[in-house]
């Protein structure tokens, strides 16, 4: 019977027939017999499989069994003499769908730096960690959609084209429909992009956030759970082009209701993952940073702080270190201050309200004193703001100010002002950088690891 590698290292009895398919690890030819470890993706551990030299074709079939060649081997399990694994892999027969001439297979039986494995990005999947990243990152993903199901949350699909810039940043990719070889160009010369979208403008989206509102303007609670896109030209480990984020929006809700669901969702997707892929995480403890098991501890156990900005500019100003940026109420915080105040400070994740409102997006609530908004950003140890989020605006004259003030023209968003001329409520939401989580769960250092197919500056190697 085909079984999966991860359920025969946990459940498969002595003398069950069974057969597996996958791609060769390693092999260990011991003349007259060899070993084969054959990997299938649904564990850090390879199954180990014996073939003797009794087998029909044995030295043409061996000859064929390098690392990266896919195989099917059937056979029967036998109890292991060898250390570390239960079970063993008495092979019968083997089938080589495909070798890999081991000359030119660019993973060998060594440790590659990420940097080599993302110019390899079609077979860095086959390695021990970025198999454990993509195996972590699909239960964070089931996580997500366990933790809003089960509170009765709608999944809502929110557009990747779109006509707005939600968060005002002016970090949009721009989507033409036009036929680049006939792109109308202008009296001097240059493309004139005002009307690429069939006679209009059109982006990647930002965030599905506006759009998330109108759907909780209907079903109260829901998320978004999408790519989107931003065009900023920062070369870091924290930042990609494209990235998927999770974005929860409520109805009836206020800034305390947010801080509290962001909370408890992080808090649900450490427990999950450690619960569904406790190998992985304990080889990323091993691995990568062996402080990953602790901070999920931390996460899940203790109370995240919360502090207004006003205060976290306070601590900034006390602390002994001395910062790179400046330190000063009404500029935003940079990565080295969100990451002292998780870091050093608070040895936890901290969760800072109230920004001022210059730095902050056009719907964020205002507070009464004019100056700061109902905002928050989640702040996590090693990345910084792993969270940002707000109570929205939800008063039309309100609202229509900070547009004005932001040279927000209101004719493009004639329907978000609907939304508060017809049965406004108090409402907020979140995003969650879904790659940024991933980072922060297997303490990998650089951002391009934790998505398959990274899109950032100078990264697009397919
Ligand atoms: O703080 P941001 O810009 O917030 C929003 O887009 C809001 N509309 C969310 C909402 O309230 N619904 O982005 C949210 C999160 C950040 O905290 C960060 O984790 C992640 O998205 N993020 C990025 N992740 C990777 N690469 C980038 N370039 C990112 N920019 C933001
Ligand atoms: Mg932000």
């Amino acid at each position: 019977m085909k079984r999966r590698i991860i359920e025969i290292l946990r459940n498969g009895q002595s003398d069950e027939s069974v057969t597996v398919q996958g791609w060769v690890r390693t092999k260990r030819d011991l003349k007259g017999f060899a070993f084969v470890e054959v990997n299938d993706g649904s564990s850090l551990a390879s199954l180990q499989a014996v073939l003797k030299a009794e087998m029909p074709d044995y030295e043409a079939t061996l000859k064929q069994i390098n690392t990266g060649a896919s195989v099917e081997i059937s056979g029967v399990l036998v109890p292991s003499q060898g250390k570390g694994q239960r079970i063993e892999l008495q092979a019968e027969t083997v089938k080589v769908f495909g070798d890999a001439d081991p000359e030119t297979y660019p993973l060998q039986k060594k440790r590659h730096s990420f940097e080599f494995l993302r110019t390899i990005g079609h077979l860095r999947s086959r390695t021990n960690s970025l198999g454990a990243v993509f195996r972590v990152r699909n239960a964070c993903a089931t996580a997500i959609h366990q933790f809003f199901q089960e509170r009765s949350f709608l999944w809502v699909h929110t557009p990747v084209i779109t006509r707005n810039d939600c968060e005002g940043a002016g970090e949009l990719f721009t989507v033409t429909s036009l036929d680049l070889k006939k792109i109308p160009q202008t009296e001097n010369g240059k493309i004139d992009y005002s009307q690429d979208f069939f006679g209009g403008q059109a982006f990647l989206t930002v965030s599905g956030q506006l759009e998330a509102e109108v759907m909780a303007m209907a079903f109260s609670n829901v998320y978004t759970f999408g790519p989107t896109f931003r065009a900023e030209n920062s070369n870091t480990s924290r930042h990609l082009a494209e990235f998927w984020m999770v974005e929860p929006e409520m109805a009836f809700c206020d800034l305390v209701g947010n801080m509290d669901l962001a909370e408890a969702f992080l808090k649900h997707i450490f427990k999950y993952v450690l619960e569904t892929c406790p190998e992985d995480m304990k080889f990323f403890n091993q691995r990568i940073d062996d402080s990953v098991l602790a901070t999920a501890d931390n996460i899940i156990n203790n109370q995240f702080e919360r502090i207004t900005y006003t205060e976290a500019i306070a601590q900034l100003e006390k602390a002994t270190k001395t910062f790179e940026y400046p330190v000063e109420w009404g500029l935003d915080l940079q990565s080295e201050h969100e990451r002292y105040l998780a870091e050093e400070l608070f040895k936890k994740p901290v969760i800072v309200t109230d920004y001022p409102k210059q730095i902050k997006a056009f719907y964020m609530r205002v507070n009464d004193d004019d100056k700061t908004v109902r905002a928050m950003d989640v702040l996590a140890p090693k990345i910084g703001e792993i969270i940002g989020g707000s109570q929205r605006e939800e008063r039309l004259e309100v609202l229509e100010k900070r547009m004005q003030a932001q040279d927000i023209n209101p004719d493009d968003l004639w329907w978000y002002l609907d939304l508060r001329r017809y049965g406004t409520v108090p409402h907020a939401g979140f995003g969650l950088g879904f790659e940024r989580l991933v980072q922060f769960m297997t303490g990998m250092g650089n951002i391009r690891d934790v998505i398959p197919f990274p899109r950032a500056p100078l990264s697009a190697e397919f």
